[in-house]
């Protein structure tokens, strides 16, 4: 059946303590949200609703440039049966419903796919799972028979029911019709005075439409943030899902609690990952890269045999094969480093590309500029890309050898094979297989006699 999924985003999320809606907040990077939504494409669904409340034109916003979301606005927070009414007037009878949780990220596709199978069957698929400490959640009464048969929210339960450690996650799938009937019979006459989205499967039950039960297989996924210490459990439960996806996939990490991913990480085989780095957005490695502790890299693809050394932040950069970048090295986005490049401590690099086997090794900065092969960048050299108001550019040909400390006043161009000379100011073109240098000649005073310092 077609699938439409709600997701139920209006609660106000007072406990986050936020001026930003509680779905914004991140997991791996990612808005809450956008986990869920990413879950609903997984499934292939037809529609997605959010039905949102609080704070919704911001959580619109954010989520602007995403086509096909229905957004639902729920004013007032009358319950989660409630909540999902709002969306149900869009759906076709025909669809399957599955309604999820804007704030219960980590929920993944395949435990989703049982529920829809068993609303296609005609049944209601529910979502439990069993916890160690059940306080607060909605109990799973079940029959003689081990049947469902109803929900209890904690505050309606006896001091029995208190005792059951299966309780609801909120997720459940079940044909739009039915579901439509249901929502349209709830009453809010429970402790909450709310419409409980839960009280539809007594109403299943009471129509002898049978309720399926699958327990998740870990509580973490279907775990709800309510506040910032929640926040921060399902934060470390997906970086230990990421990590053990890359451990087993060939990667060496020197300790799997102190590496962060948010985002995608694609690596290739044998690549060691030390201590305290950070992988943003989409970040490729290739075979046998290593990179060093406390390195940040974010959109960024490094090549084979690639060695990042300790202290680098790394952006929107590309980095060729048997590349040696760092200690302390910047590339900011634009950085293309060809095969066999060097780039040494405290040099920052900004949209340039620099040839095979050249070599920047320190304290430089080189921006907008093209660097050919083999050449080597004297430590101290400063490509002078800016006037003020518009940025120019440098290039540097083949084999040219820049002595240190030499400023490169664009736009200059510096033929193939040139030298220039330590400590010069280049403002003008150079020929190719010239010696260039501006530089004050020196004056040496023979026998020179220091000041001393006068007895008081
Ligand atoms: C709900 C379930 C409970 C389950 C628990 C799992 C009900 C009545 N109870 O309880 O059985 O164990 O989740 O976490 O469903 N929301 C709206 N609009 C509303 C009310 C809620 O969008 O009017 C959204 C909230 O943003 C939240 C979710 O629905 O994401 C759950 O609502 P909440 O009030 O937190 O329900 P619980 O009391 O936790
Ligand atoms: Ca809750």
């Amino acid at each position: 059946m077609p699938l439409a999924v709600v997701i139920l985003a209006a609660g106000k999320g007072k406990r986050m303590v936020s001026d930003l809606p509680k779905v914004l907040h991140r997991v791996g990077g990612k808005p809450m949200l956008a986990h869920v939504i990413e879950t609903a494409c997984c499934l292939e669904a037809v529609r997605c609703f959010v039905v949102y409340g609080h704070g919704g034109e911001a959580v619109k916003t954010a989520f602007a440039d995403l086509p096909g979301m229905d957004w639902v606005e729920q004013p007032e927070q009358l319950g989660t049966g409630h909540a999902v009414g709002q969306a149900l007037p869009a759906i076709p009878d025909r669809d399957t419903v599955l309604v999820l949780y804007g704030d219960v990220p980590l929920i993944r596709a395949e435990t989703l796919r049982p529920l829809l199978e068993s609303a296609d069957k005609g049944y209601v698929g529910l979502l439990t799972v069993e916890l160690a400490n059940p306080t607060g959640y909605g109990r799973i009464i079940r029959d003689a028979a081990g049947q469902v048969i109803r929900i209890v929210e904690e505050k309606d339960t006896t001091a029995e029911q208190r005792l059951l450690h299966e309780v609801n996650t909120g997720i459940l799938a079940v044909q739009a019709q039915r579901l439509r009937a249901w929502v349209a019979a709830l009453k809010n006459h429970n402790s909450q005075g709310e419409y409980y989205l839960t009280d539809v499967i007594e109403l299943a039950v009471s129509e002898g439409i049978g309720v399926e039960a699958f327990r998740a297989y870990k509580p973490e996924e279907v775990l709800g943030v309510n506040d910032r210490l929640q926040l921060a459990q399902l934060e470390r439960y997906y970086q230990r899902r990421q990590v053990e996806a890359l451990m087993l996939n060939g990667v060496t990490l020197r300790d799997p609690a102190r590496v962060d991913i948010r985002g995608t990480v694609i690596a290739g085989r044998d690549v060691v990952i030390d201590v305290n780095v950070i992988l943003e957005g989409e970040v490729r490695l290739g075979d046998r890269v290593t990179i060093g502790p406390h390195c940040v890299l974010r959109d960024t693809v490094v090549g084979d045999d690639t060695e990042i050394l300790s202290h680098c932040r790394i952006e929107e950069a590309q980095i060729g094969r048997r590349v040696r970048v760092g200690p302390f090295a910047r590339l900011r986005p634009g950085a293309r480093l060809a095969d066999g490049v060097r780039v040494g401590n405290f040099v920052e690099i900004k949209q340039a590309r620099i040839g095979q086997d050249s070599k920047v090794n320190h304290l430089t900065y080189i921006g907008d500029a093209e660097i050919g092969a083999d050449v080597n960048v004297g430590a101290g050299t400063i490509t002078c890309n800016y006037d003020g108001a518009n940025k120019h550019k440098t290039i540097i040909e083949d084999r040219v050898f820049v002595g240190s400390n030499v400023a490169l006043v664009a736009p200059v161009k510096i033929g193939e094979g040139a030298t220039l000379g330590a400590g010069s100011t280049i403002t003008k073109d150079v020929p190719a297989d010239s010696l260039s240098l501006t530089r004050a000649p020196q004056k040496t005073v023979a026998d020179w006699q220091r000041p001393s310092k006068k007895s008081s």
